[in-house]
């Protein structure tokens, strides 16, 4: 039975209007890394943090899914085999289109108890007062994955890379490890691999096959090509 991995990044949301990190007056153009998306960033000025998070959480709550996510949720419910949606994204947006995903980098929708590590579902707004309904602290984080942190679900990831028949990659720069190993760990399994982008990256040398032009256009393309 055939086994398709896809790995999203920014470039799938960026149509739906939520801001990639590293284009033009991207995301990271905008905010040092290492004063937002760091613990050593949340620990010197968690307002600052929370004030990051709650901006992108409302931008999120607001934002549709495009074509592209949408025909990612068609492809997971119409192909015959197994589809595993792997997304470094921390909007909600694979989710509103109706996919089963896996967030490596955590949720936006998400907040973390630093102190009990209990997870619930976030207010639209976290501040320094945000108690953990577990154990009643006020150190409550959004529960996305910072840099120096160890990305979510890796063990199940590697397992799903190691038994597909092809690995695609949709709208990520191949910037951010590990998640810009994943083409290596599939083709040591022998699978085809496909990159999906706007632009060339750094690892499209990587990928046999390439459909360059703005995910809405081209996912929905390479879909209709795989149930056809
Ligand atoms: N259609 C397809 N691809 C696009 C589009 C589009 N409309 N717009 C931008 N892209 C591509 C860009 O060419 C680029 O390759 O999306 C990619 C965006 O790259 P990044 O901004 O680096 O985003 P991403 O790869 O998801 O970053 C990975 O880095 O900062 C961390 O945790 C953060 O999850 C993020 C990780």
């Amino acid at each position: 039975m055939d086994k398709i991995v896809i790995l999203t990044g920014a470039g799938l949301s960026a149509e739906s209007g939520l801001g990639t990190f590293r284009d033009e007056g991207g995301l990271w153009a905008q905010h040092r890394i290492e004063d937002v998306a760091t613990p050593e960033g949340f620990a010197r000025d968690p307002a600052l943090v929370h004030r990051f998070y709650n901006a992108r959480r409302a931008q999120a709550q607001e934002a549709q899914p495009n074509a592209a996510h949408e025909a990612l949720a068609r492809l997971q419910s119409d192909f015959d085999g197994e589809v595993i949606l792997v997304t470094q994204n921390v909007d909600g947006l694979h989710e509103k289109a109706g996919s089963k995903t896996i967030h490596m980098h955590g949720e936006l929708a998400r907040a973390l108890c630093s102190t009990c590590e209990h997870r619930w579902d976030a207010d639209l707004e976290m501040d320094g007062d945000t108690r953990c309904p577990a154990c009643g602290q006020t150190t409550a984080r959004p529960d996305v994955v910072w840099f120096g942190e160890i990305p979510y679900h890796m063990d199940e990831i590697a397992d799903h890379l190691a038994t597909c028949t092809l690995f695609a990659a949709i709208g990520t720069s191949g910037q951010v490890y590990p998640a810009a190993g994943f083409v290596q760990e599939a083709q040591y399994a022998g699978a085809e691999t496909v990159e999906l982008n706007l632009n060339a990256t750094d690892i499209s040398r990587a990928f046999a096959t390439h459909h360059i032009g703005p995910a809405s256009q081209i996912v929905p393309e390479w879909v209709d090509s795989l149930l056809a």
